[in-house]
């Protein structure tokens, strides 16, 4: 059965004060849940993981980073690597997400090398993709979501996917409030699993948990998390408030 995941993208948000206090609500939050075979993944910026991964130690809180670099050390001003990370007791990482794509310039094959560099340094990917408003208007956003994974992704062998959760984000729903529909959500998912399914054995695409993001929020993530092949939500602004996040939580 695959594992229901709701994380949270905190993007650069909440101070290394606010992030205390965050997650010292949210730990109180989730210890009313009955989560069922899910996961509640949060993702504060670098500087406040190691406070976040100790404050969540006790509590089924998971922490990721939301980016690394793919080398493990030297003269890369700003960065961080995958055993820094590691280091922080932190065992997740968000690659490819579409702002670091559009600001940073993160194309393919520089996320099929930061793939490669968190999973030799054993750390779990949530690996982001999705189509601009352009693609999906001119019916391209099915080649462009196979040409993200296939060539960031494609060239992995299958033990490796039990490391890796894919998370489609059309990037014409991230922070606008325009959510996909979950119908939208649903072709697109299940177009996903098919394209795992033809390049590796079964196993692989029916376990890979496929999460949605793009202005998921309390009042729409019910029904998009009931889709077959919807299997949780990678959440931005939604998941910088405790009450949000736990209903959104609770929807799964
Ligand atoms: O990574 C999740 C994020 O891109 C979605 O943002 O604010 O639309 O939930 P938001």
């Amino acid at each position: 059965m695959r594992t229901k995941i709701v994380a949270g993208n905190w993007k650069m948000n909440k101070t290394y004060k606010e992030t205390k206090a965050l997650v010292k609500e949210l730990n109180h939050a989730v210890k009313e849940l009955t989560l069922d075979n899910t996961r509640v993944i949060i993702s504060p910026t670098f500087v406040n993981l190691q406070k976040a991964s100790k404050m969540t130690k006790k509590s089924v809180i998971e922490v990721a980073a939301q980016n690394m670099h793919q080398e493990a050390s030297g003269a890369y001003t700003g960065e961080v690597s995958a055993q820094m990370i590691k280091g922080v007791y932190v065992d997740t990482v968000i690659l490819g997400h579409s702002e670091r794509r559009e600001y940073f310039g993160e194309s393919d094959s520089l996320l099929a090398a930061k793939v490669d560099a968190a999973l030799k340094n054993d750390l779990e990917v949530i690996f982001c993709f999705g189509e601009v408003l352009q693609d999906r208007k001119s019916g391209n956003h099915f080649k462009v979501v196979e040409s993200q994974i296939k060539n960031a992704l494609f060239h992995l062998d299958s033990n490796a996917w039990s490391k890796i959760i894919l998370a489609y984000e059309p990037v014409w729903a991230i922070g606008t409030g325009e959510t996909a529909s979950p119908d939208q959500a649903q072709e697109m998912h299940a177009f996903i699993r098919e394209l795992v399914a033809e390049r590796y054995l079964s196993d692989v695409s029916e376990e890979v948990s496929i999460l949605y993001g793009g202005s998921v929020k309390p009042g729409n993530a019910n029904e998009i998390f009931s889709k077959t092949d919807v299997d949780g939500g990678l959440i931005g602004g939604a998941a910088l408030n405790v009450d949000d996040f736990t209903a959104i939580i609770k929807a799964i």
